[in-house]
Order: structure tokens, then C-alpha cells, then sequence
């Protein structure tokens, strides 16, 4: 990955005016389904999405709030496939142009801060960053697993963390910086990640 050319060069997305519009589920698979043809990257953004909702869930926050940071995560990747080089831009606009809840366009806008260049504020900002690569290191993990998910121990994942041959693509260094942006230690997102990644049903 390039790291200047992905630099959206702003702070700022959406309009306040669109607080709380949303896609509906429905439409949001669609887009997905329209924008990427990569099955494995599907699964990566719907387990990133199942994640975010878990999450604010578990905050206690109440189910509108839970479907934005739903589509956050279902949504982060969608330009990755066709538009490499226009990563996260590309969705980013996408969403402005559907006139979508802003806080919903910056978390996906902050879930990479040296590649795009926008700081993670929201905890929806922090979360979607902390789970996005090491979701991917869990997922890599239970398919070496034969019982997949089932069992898996927190002090299996740190194995593989400290393991930089293993799932090399992902980056260990934002998984740390993610954690302490976050406020959360490592371990305890992992085991959040654990517990609610193998059982996601993909919605
Ligand atoms: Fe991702």
C-alpha cells in the first residue's frame, strides 16, 4: 500500500445536517455486493461489521446507534477491490454523495491513520481501527484451526501476534497503536474479538 497517495487531506466528512441517515441493511449488502467480487474481503467487512454492532451493543448504546456503527464496519473496505489506489476516497464519497450520517463517513475515513491521515476522535472512530486487521489475524487463525473458532484461547491469538510469519499481511504495529488509541488492552480486545467473531451469522 502506498502510503502518501491515500491521504484524503481533510478532517471532515459528511454533513451534520444527515445525522441519522442511514442505509438500510438491505442496501448496504447491495453496495457491498455491487462494489466487491473478492468472497474473502466480503467476509473480512461483514466481520468487521458483525464486531462494530456487537460492540456498541455491549456499550449499551440503543439499536439506531448500533446499525451505524453496523454499516461502518460493513462498509470500511467496499472500494479496496475495484479502487486500490482510491482507498477509503472512493467510499468516502460515495456516502456524502447518499447524504449518510457523517460520524458513519469518519470512522470509515480514520480506520487506517497513517495511510488516509485522519485521527481517530469517536469511540465508533477507535473501535472500527481496533478491530479491523486484528479481526483478520483472529479469522486467519481459526481457519490453521481445525475446530475453527470453537475453543479458541486469547493466548492462542497472542502466539500468532507475536508470530510476525504468521498472517504476515497483517499489521501488528496498528493493532498496537489501534489498542492504546482505544484505551483497551490487547487481550481484551482479542478476547472480545474471540468471543463474538466466531459466532457471527455475517448480517
Ligand atoms: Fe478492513
Amino acid at each position: 500500500m502506498q502510503t502518501l497517495s491515500l491521504n484524503l487531506n481533510r478532517q471532515e466528512f459528511g454533513d451534520p445536517i444527515n445525522k441519522d441517515q442511514v442505509l438500510t441493511l438491505t442496501e448496504a449488502h447491495a453496495l457491498l455486493n455491487d462494489w466487491v467480487a473478492n468472497d474473502r474481503l466480503k467476509v473480512h467487512m461483514k466481520q468487521v461489521g458483525h464486531l462494530m454492532k456487537a460492540y456498541a451493543l455491549e456499550q449499551g448504546l440503543g439499536a439506531v446507534e448500533a446499525h451505524k456503527w453496523h454499516l461502518a464496519g460493513l462498509l470500511h473496505d467496499a472500494d479496496w477491490d475495484q479502487w486500490p489506489d482510491q482507498h477509503c476516497r472512493k467510499i468516502i464519497e460515495e456516502l456524502e454523495a447518499r447524504a449518510i450520517d457523517p460520524a458513519i463517513i469518519r470512522a470509515i475515513a480514520c480506520h487506517g491513520p497513517r495511510y488516509f491521515g485522519v485521527e481517530p476522535r469517536t469511540l465508533m472512530d477507535k473501535m472500527l481501527y481496533a478491530f479491523d486487521e486484528l479481526s483478520g489475524l483472529v479469522h486467519a487463525y481459526s481457519l490453521m484451526r481445525p475446530e475453527g473458532y470453537i475453543g479458541m484461547e486469547v493466548k492462542g491469538v497472542k502466539k500468532r501476534l507475536k508470530d510476525k510469519t504468521f498472517a504476515a499481511q497483517v499489521s501488528r504495529e496498528d493493532i498496537e497503536d489501534a489498542a492504546q488509541r482505544a484505551a483497551i488492552p490487547v487481550d481484551d480486545l482479542i478476547a472480545f474479538v474471540v468471543a463474538n467473531q466466531g459466532s457471527a451469522e455475517l448480517n
